[in-house]
């Protein structure tokens, strides 16, 4: 069963988020956190590298991972790790050794296997496969997630990380696996903005199977998914879709 928290804006949802970070990074010695790219992500990062957040949060406790990376240079506008860095990285105090970006100016196929190697070796298991213990993913108006796209994405791939390749711009892509993705103890899709309402409806008037699209068919293997929406993404939800509770 899927349910969402509703938001009125993108400020209240980048501040919950915020609160939840905080949170987690004081509740334990260390976590790894997944973070998605693209532009949603934005608003929380620029209100993470602010106080209170910036002095409040624990970030020595933080790991920091991406679900996907397009393969060019950090340095490229187009990076997602160069976009947290940007905006949120650089202005916090964070160990370097914390942060543990998809390196994609490298060779694809290598890269995948250098990461999931990393992967391996420093997130702890559970039935065999790393744990991690929050994924944060944004969501296409295609139903993608990170760099999983429909009808090209294998659900039962035993890789951690894949390469793929965006069907518009054919640009090259490095992404965690599905199979991967769902290896975490808590899984939020942070989905905003008009253009997404129809998808998120379908989404959630669909059983997951019954669908081709990644963001839908990816759920936590060992904890709760959530879709943390705003009064636009969730404007065409039906009646029957459960609300975790609406927040502001
Ligand atoms: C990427 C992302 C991708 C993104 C969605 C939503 O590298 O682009 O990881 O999966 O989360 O495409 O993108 P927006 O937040 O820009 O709508």
């Amino acid at each position: 069963m899927r349910n969402y928290r509703s938001f009125t804006g993108p400020e209240q949802a980048a501040h919950f988020l915020a609160d939840e970070l905080k949170a987690l990074s004081l509740a334990g010695d260390t976590s790894h956190v997944v973070l998605s790219g693209g532009s949603t992500p934005r608003l929380w990062f620029e209100i993470l590298a602010q106080p209170p957040y910036a002095e409040a949060i624990r970030w020595t406790s933080l790991h920091f991972w991406w679900g996907d990376e397009r393969c060019v240079p950090a340095q490229d506008a187009d990076s997602n790790y160069g976009q947290a860095k940007r905006l949120l990285f650089d202005h916090v105090a964070i160990p370097t050794g914390n942060l543990h970006p998809m390196r994609g100016g490298e060779k694809p196929e290598a890269e995948a296997r250098r990461l999931s190697e990393e992967i391996e070796s420093m997130v702890a298991k559970q039935q065999g496969l790393p744990v991690f213990d929050w994924i944060i993913l944004g969501m296409g108006a295609d139903g993608h997630t990170a760099s999983l796209f429909p009808e090209q994405t294998d659900f039962s791939e035993k890789r951690l990380a894949v390469v793929a390749r965006h069907p518009q711009s054919g640009q090259k892509r490095i992404s965690l696996s599905a199979t991967q993705l769902a290896a975490c103890r808590r899984l939020t899709f942070l989905v905003l903005g008009a253009d997404k309402a129809a998808r998120v409806s379908e989404i959630f008037s669909h059983p997951a199977g019954s669908l081709p699209y990644p963001a839908a068919r990816i759920s936590a293997a060992h904890g709760p998914t959530e879709w943390y929406l705003d009064t636009a993404s969730a404007s065409d939800l039906p009646e029957t879709a459960s609300t975790a509770s609406v927040s502001d």
